[in-house]
């Protein structure tokens, strides 16, 4: 290195930096696509493909934004190598607030409620005796095939 001239270096760095965030940005889109979830969410995935959007993916409903989403996932791939979960036992906590926000960017948009007037009306008025979509949409799962599994708690004790 000691003869590269330090136009050279930074030459260097930046195509190390392109390389590192190239990575980066192909492991995050990889481990967003719902081939990379199925592989541990099998009950989810076979809800999901009799629910109301077997076209949109995991992650369209169930993001947190990106980054948070990957502090969490590799917290799961963690448990999941340490053999510290079994996909057959129970229900998960889920975030309700973060995935109604989700149906809300897709199906409560400016335009879409000025196209369909009706629905804005009664959806104000649905709204306010539930605090979520899903108070009355059984939509990313159907319920009945999630909860197939068994009932102990999903992390092992
Ligand atoms: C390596 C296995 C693995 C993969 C791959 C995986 N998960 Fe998970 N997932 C887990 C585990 C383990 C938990 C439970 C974590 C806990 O209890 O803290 C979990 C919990 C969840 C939960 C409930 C808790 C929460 O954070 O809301 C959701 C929703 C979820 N995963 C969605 C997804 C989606 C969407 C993907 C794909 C982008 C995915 N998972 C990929 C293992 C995995
Ligand atoms: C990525 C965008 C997206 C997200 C997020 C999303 N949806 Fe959808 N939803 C769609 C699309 C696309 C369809 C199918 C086409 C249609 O009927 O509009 C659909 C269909 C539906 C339907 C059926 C409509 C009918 O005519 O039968 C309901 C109800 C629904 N979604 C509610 C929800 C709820 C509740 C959430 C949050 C848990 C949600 N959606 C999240 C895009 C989305
Ligand atoms: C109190 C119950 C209730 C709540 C809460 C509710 N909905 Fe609905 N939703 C309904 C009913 C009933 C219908 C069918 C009749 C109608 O369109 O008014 C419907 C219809 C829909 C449709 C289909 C409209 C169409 O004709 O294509 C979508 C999409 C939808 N809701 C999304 C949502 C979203 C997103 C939320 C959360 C922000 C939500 N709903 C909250 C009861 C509810
Ligand atoms: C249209 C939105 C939507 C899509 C698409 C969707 N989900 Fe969900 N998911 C939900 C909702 C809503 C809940 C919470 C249900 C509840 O508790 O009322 C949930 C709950 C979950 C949970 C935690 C709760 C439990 O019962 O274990 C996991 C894990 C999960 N989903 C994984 C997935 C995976 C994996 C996919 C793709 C194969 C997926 N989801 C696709 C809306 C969605």
């Amino acid at each position: 290195m000691k003869n590269l001239s330090p136009n050279a270096l930074i030459i260097l760095g930046v195509i190390a930096l392109i390389v590192i965030v190239g990575v980066g940005w192909g492991a995050a889109k990889q481990t967003s696509k719902e081939s990379f979830c199925v592989t541990c969410h099998a009950y989810e995935k076979v809800s999901w493909d009799h629910g109301k959007h077997p076209d949109i993916g995991c992650i369209a409903c169930h993001t947190k934004g990106v980054i948070r989403d990957k502090i969490a996932g590799m917290r799961k791939v963690f448990l999941t190598l340490t053999d510290q979960v079994d996909p057959h036992r129970s229900n998960l906590p889920s975030y309700k607030d973060k995935i109604n926000d989700n149906c809300i960017a897709c199906h409560m948009t400016e335009e879409k409620l000025a196209l369909m007037p009706f629905f804005k009306e009664r959806h104000d008025e649905y709204r306010k005796h539930s605090p979520t979509c899903m108070g009355c949409h059984e939509a990313g799962h159907v319920v009945k095939l999630r909860d197939l599994r068994r009932p102990e708690v999903r992390l092992k004790q």
